[in-house]
């Protein structure tokens, strides 16, 4: 096998792979980042520093779940870095000083203008390698600061080329998803001088209510806040921004970090196919820690391999062309599923959710619990989503629609090699 590189260069700065710590309090001292770099990251996105410090909650976070597994959506009501700026560029200096081959990106937030340019000289000198504009964090829309700068491209613009004016270091804004157009702020920051933008940071959100306070969850002293959303729920949504960016006209070859419900390696790939070119992560290091990233790199490594790649850029970005407007997609055919019965343990959730959620299309032998879908098809797949069991039913006969002309259709593929 070809040997493969994990290393990249992003923004100019060499990465010796392209997993970071996104800013978060999964790095924001000296001791976690020493631990993270030797577990093997390549690079950090230091907690947000400011002028303001911030002044924590308690309870902070609360979770998303479903039926029993471990949480899949994750909220929390913090702010930004709880140590002063001096004591912040320190540690910062001190994390180069000690480990000049890791990227040290340093995320700042001012609420004006002499702010931003206080701290990207103070972080620049301290050693950035990068500096990340936190323009979103949902839960700082009091102070003139996070989300609602994100959404306003006329700060957004301002801010970023105040920065630009004030270090030599490149410049990525991290962008709101709270709001519909990512590439609109985004376009913005590019005409302030960013080199790039990261995607996305969390969305606001209510996780839960707890019935008994009659209020929002996590519960303090009574009441509780909207703010963000992160972890493998928010991944989707993550994905569709990154997808906007990249096929925006005006946001051609402007490269972009991934963030947002990276979990696994298989999540890594599809944020690099979705052309990202850094990768951050955060909820999953808080749930299972930093030596996740022994995973993310061997299963890269391993998919590469398997695939013929030698560098990341043999496949950044392939899978941009291949999402679309809906009204646009081939509507001339029907994939109907097939029922593999010696691996079908007559479960009848197929049934079920065809009945009562689809076409009725599933007949049902009580006496054998065994399911048979009928004519009354239209591949809509809502079965196959639903089956319990591996590869039990997978996509069938394609037939084409009346007065369609039968041509190649490509069928869905998952990981084979997924558990
Ligand atoms: C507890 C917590 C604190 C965070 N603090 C910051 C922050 O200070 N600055 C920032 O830019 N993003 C912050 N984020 C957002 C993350 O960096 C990241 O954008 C988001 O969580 C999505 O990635 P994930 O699903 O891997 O967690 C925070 C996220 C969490 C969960
Ligand atoms: S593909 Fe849809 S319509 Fe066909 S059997 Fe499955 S759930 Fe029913
Ligand atoms: S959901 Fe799967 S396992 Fe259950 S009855 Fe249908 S085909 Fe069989």
């Amino acid at each position: 096998m070809k040997k493969v590189d994990l290393s990249i260069d992003f923004l100019g700065v060499h990465c010796e792979n392209p997993f970071f710590l996104s800013s978060s309090p999964v790095c924001h001292n000296y001791e976690m980042i020493s631990k993270a770099f030797d577990a093997g990251w390549g690079g950090v996105f230091y907690k947000t520093v400011g002028v303001f410090i911030a002044d924590e909650c308690s309870p902070r976070f609360d979770t998303h779940r479903k039926e029993g597994t471990p949480f899949i959506g994750f909220k929390n009501m913090e702010q930004i870095s709880e140590y002063s700026w001096q004591e912040n560029a320190e540690i910062i200096k001190k994390l180069k000083k000690d480990y000049p081959t890791k990227v040290m990106g340093v995320s700042i937030m001012g609420s004006n203008e002499e702010e931003w340019a206080l701290l990207a000289r103070e972080m620049t000198k301290a050693g950035a390698d990068i500096l990340e504009l936190n323009f979103s964090c949902p839960q700082m829309t009091s102070h003139a600061m996070g989300s609602d700068v994100g959404q306003n491209t006329e700060l957004v613009e301002k801010y970023t080329r105040i920065v630009c004016e004030n270090t030599h270091v490149p410049v990525i804004a991290k962008m709101t998803p709270n709001i519909t157009h990512i590439e609109v702020p985004s376009i913005a920051a590019k005409k302030g001088g960013a080199a790039a933008v990261s995607a996305i940071n969390t969305i606001k959100s209510i996780c839960g209510i707890d019935v008994e306070n009659m209020c929002g969850r996590p519960v303090v002293n009574g009441v509780s806040s909207i703010s963000g959303y992160s972890g493998a729920a928010v991944k989707p949504i993550a994905l569709r921004f990154i997808a906007q960016l990249k096929q925006h006209p005006e946001l051609q070859g402007f490269p972009v970090s991934g963030i947002g419900g990276v979990e696994t390696w298989q999540d890594a790939v599809e944020f690099l196919l979705l052309g990202a070119e850094n990768i951050q992560v955060t909820t999953a290091v808080m749930q299972y820690g930093y030596r996740i990233v022994e995973d993310l790199k061997e299963g890269l490594a391993f998919f590469m391999e398997e695939h013929g790649y030698t560098s990341l850029r043999d496949f950044i970005g392939k899978a941009v062309p291949n999402i679309i407007p809906c009204e646009n997609l081939d509507r001339s055919f029907q994939i109907v599923p097939k029922i593999d019965y010696d691996k079908c343990v007559g479960c009848g959730r197929c049934y079920t959710s065809c009945f009562d959620g689809s076409h009725q299309a599933i007949d049902w032998d009580a006496d054998k619990h065994r399911p048979t879908i009928t004519d009354r098809c239209v591949g809509c797949h809502l079965c196959l989503n639903v089956c319990p069991v591996k590869d039990c039913i997978t996509p069938g006969e394609i037939k084409f629609k009346k007065g369609k002309e039968a041509h190649e259709v490509k069928i869905q593929h998952d990981f084979d090699y997924l558990p």
